[in-house]
């Protein structure tokens, strides 16, 4: 009845800090570019903002109640940078009491919540942000490293490049176009540098979480093929190359990012560090076309692509999450299998976020949080996951995206990827039918 995994396969879940903490100020903690970006108006969706977003800072330990007792080994959270500047005092809580409860914190170090004195420095366009990564990575080592032995380095450092420095729907909202390159450098660096740190700090085992998804041509047509390569490269590869066999994957991005020669083959030297796992994040595939004069592209994707560049996303046919995104579980097992024949070197896979928003109604008469659809996106996606292993790719574990529904950054509350439902009014938890399924899937894993 449930898909089944082999004997050791993890089962998670996952968040980010900026998402779920709340209490902005709480510790003398100053802004993040979050912090910054959504006191703008009209950056997020009915101009909310997550200065107590769903208030986890407060109520951590009856949210890891509801991660633990679901069975889960692992759970992927994130650390505040911010927060952390000013002491490691709530992490140092929350590690022990995930601990407590049995489960193992696989904490992410960078999670898009950059300080604001950081990026009021440059941010990721300044090449010494990746130094200051690695000297706060060393801070939480020292403080939290004793206890946390397995960490991923930076989330996604393609959606936070292409949304937040090339596009402006993310903060820190630059707006740079292809001149974003060198945050892409400057973060995959900074990525290098945090694993160097964590190896010395005798970390069990390290990785990344990175976006992945298999982009489509919408035709044979050669223009279109070329194009959907190009939009491959810009969001996939420029991110996985450099790691994963220490080059990029074309010249139009070594050009962007602007180093030099030798510098590049240095850096190149760091990011290309060999890693325990690798964490691969997929929702959804894209389906590209090379633009066609006068045809309207507004609204495919999440967010728009500007006028004036080589590709155009096109509507993959496929039912949608109440988010608008399709539907295609197959794209998983596409692009593990992908990774694999690509990398002669991946080490295994663990799949850090995948999950769906669906609208869900609250609590109805009889308490529960009915989510058939939520059950039905999850069940599918990981029998995608079960054909991958059958197909020869090792996959190590696999954590939904997400514990609890939150702030979805600029689309704000409306999104909800929760397995435990959060009452807008009141932030109560109700724990949804997904999560009964998921703890009923993990209880029935043969582990032996
Ligand atoms: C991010 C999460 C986000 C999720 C759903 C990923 O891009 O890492 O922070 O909430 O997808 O959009």
């Amino acid at each position: 009845m449930y898909p089944q995994f082999p004997p050791g396969f993890r089962f998670g879940m996952s968040t980010s800090a900026y998402q779920i903490e709340g209490a902005a100020d709480a510790d003398g903690k100053k802004p993040s570019i979050w912090d910054t970006f959504t006191a703008r108006p009209g950056t997020v969706r009915h101009g909310e903002h997550a200065r107590v977003a769903i208030d986890h800072y407060h109520r951590y330990a009856e949210d890891v109640r509801h991660i633990a007792e679901a069975g889960v080994h692992d759970y992927r959270f994130s650390f505040s940078w911010p927060r952390v500047q000013s002491g490691t005092g709530f992490y140092d809580r929350l590690v022990d009491t995930i601990l407590a409860a049995g489960v193992r914190p696989v904490p992410t170090i960078y999670h898009w919540d950059l300080p604001q004195e950081l990026e009021d420095a440059g941010g990721w366009m300044n090449r010494d942000t990746a130094q200051r990564l690695a000297d706060y990575t060393a801070m939480l080592v020292e403080r939290l490293g004793d206890r946390v032995r397995d960490w991923i380095t930076l989330n996604e450092m393609s959606v936070h490049t292409l949304y937040g420095y090339a596009l402006t729907d993310h903060a820190p909202g630059r707006g740079l176009g292809l001149g974003a390159l060198p945050a892409a450098h400057h973060q995959l660096l900074a990525h290098g540098l945090a694993v160097q740190v964590l190896r010395a700090g005798g970390a069990r085992s390290v990785g990344v979480a990175n976006q992945h998804f298999p982009v489509l041509p919408a035709g044979d047509d050669p223009d279109d093929v070329a194009a959907a390569g190009l939009f491959a490269d810009l969001t996939n590869w420029t991110f996985a190359d450099p790691i994963l066999r220490g080059e990029y994957p074309n010249e139009l991005v070594v050009a962007g990012i602007g180093v030099d020669g030798a510098q590049l083959a240095r850096d190149l030297e760091v990011i290309r560090a060999p890693l325990d796992f690798y964490g691969v994040n997929y929702y959804e595939p894209t389906m590209i076309e090379a633009p066609r004069a006068g045809k309207d592209y507004a609204g495919v994707l999440e967010v728009d692509i500007p006028d004036g560049l080589p590709f155009s996303p096109v509507p993959v046919k496929a039912e949608r999450t109440d988010f608008g995104w399709a539907i295609v579980p197959s794209g998983l097992t596409g692009i593990l299998t992908t990774l694999r024949d690509r990398y002669p070197h991946l080490p295994p896979v663990v799949i850090t976020e995948n999950g769906a928003s669906f609208h869900d109604a609250g609590p109805g008469p009889d308490g529960r949080v009915h989510d058939p659809r939520r059950i039905a996106f999850l069940d599918a996606h990981l029998r995608a996951v079960a054909d991958a292993i059958e197909a020869g790719v090792r996959v190590d574990g696999y954590y939904v995206w997400s514990a609890i529904d939150n702030f979805e950054w600029a689309a704000g509350y409306d999104e909800r990827f929760g397995l435990v439902h959060v009452d807008r009014e009141t932030l109560a938890r109700t724990r949804k039918d997904s999560w009964y399924w998921y703890r009923d899937l993990i209880a029935a894993q043969t582990r032996s």
